[in-house]
């Protein structure tokens, strides 16, 4: 899964699915969880990853000030088209984990939906976490959530369909390769296609990879970039500790002084 063209892209296919399936406060419980950890937070608020806006406009709605930057233009497009019919003027950028930069400090950053997972290589996400880091006021917080497990071993999703406003069919069918041990990586052949009249109009491949993380690695990586104070909640119960059958874990970090 070397090429980097083709993995994580969140291109056309992929983003409009996504927009479908997970539109602007679509919860998993996540959009409550959210609101409510940032409602005392006292200052402006990053969110990498914003992806369509599903989580960044209802924080928005509930007046907090968060800023976004994602990646992908085409899921950046569902966002601002969401703040435009909403009246709200929208703060996000075309940005990466990689290189993004603000010139003002953040009481708090937050990454749902397991994006902190789409960085692959663990220096990396090491890398991103210095940088988020940097970027936070002194004693402002991280949370981030990582997946459930049965992402990443489960067996592949079973293929799943869409209608389109003008009466197309959105497919989208899912490969899953190998787990990679030693890189901590699950990659996938995401094909999307859409179809109209039994005739294929569009396809893309989304080679999709994620990485997965233990939960005292996690704390370590917070701790050695500089954070404190680390708390481990389950399925978006602050402070409700992980077991077997948790599905999402959510990590809140402060950075110190
Ligand atoms: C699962 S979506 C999450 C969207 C939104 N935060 C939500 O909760 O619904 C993951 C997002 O990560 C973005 N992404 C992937 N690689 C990225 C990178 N290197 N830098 C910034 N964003 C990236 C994708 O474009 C996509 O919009």
């Amino acid at each position: 899964m070397e090429n980097i063209d083709m993995n994580n892209r969140y291109s056309a296919l992929a983003s409009l699915v996504y927009n479908m399936d997970k539109p602007v406060g679509r919860s998993f419980g996540d959009v409550e969880y959210y609101r409510a950890r940032l409602q005392e937070c006292g200052g402006p608020v990053l969110e990498p990853a914003v992806g369509n806006g599903r989580v960044y406009v209802p924080l928005r709605e509930a007046g907090i000030d968060v800023d976004g930057f994602d990646a992908s233009e085409e899921m950046l497009a569902y966002g601002r088209e969401a703040c435009q019919a909403r009246g709200i003027v929208a703060r996000l950028s075309q940005q990466t984990f990689e290189t993004f930069h603000y010139d003002r400090r953040f009481a708090a950053a937050i990454i749902p939906a397991g994006s902190f997972q789409l960085i692959t290589d663990g220096n990396d996400a090491l890398a991103f976490l210095r940088r988020l880091h940097a970027h936070l006021l002194p004693g402002g917080r991280l949370i981030i959530d990582i997946g459930g497990i049965d992402g990443l071993f489960g067996s592949a999703a079973p293929a799943r369909s869409w209608k389109t406003a003008e009466g197309d069919l959105l497919t989208l069918l899912d490969h899953r390769a190998e787990p990679d041990y030693v890189s901590q990586t699950t990659s996938a052949y995401l094909r999307y296609e859409r179809w109209s009249r039994g005739a294929l109009l569009e396809s893309e491949l989304d080679l999709f990879t994620l990485r997965w993380w233990g939960m005292q690695e996690l704390r370590l990586a917070l701790e050695a970039t500089g954070f404190s104070d680390v708390i481990v909640s389950s399925d978006y119960v602050f402070g409700q500790a992980p077991g077997k059958n948790t599905g999402t874990m959510t990590f809140e970090a402060r950075r110190g002084g």
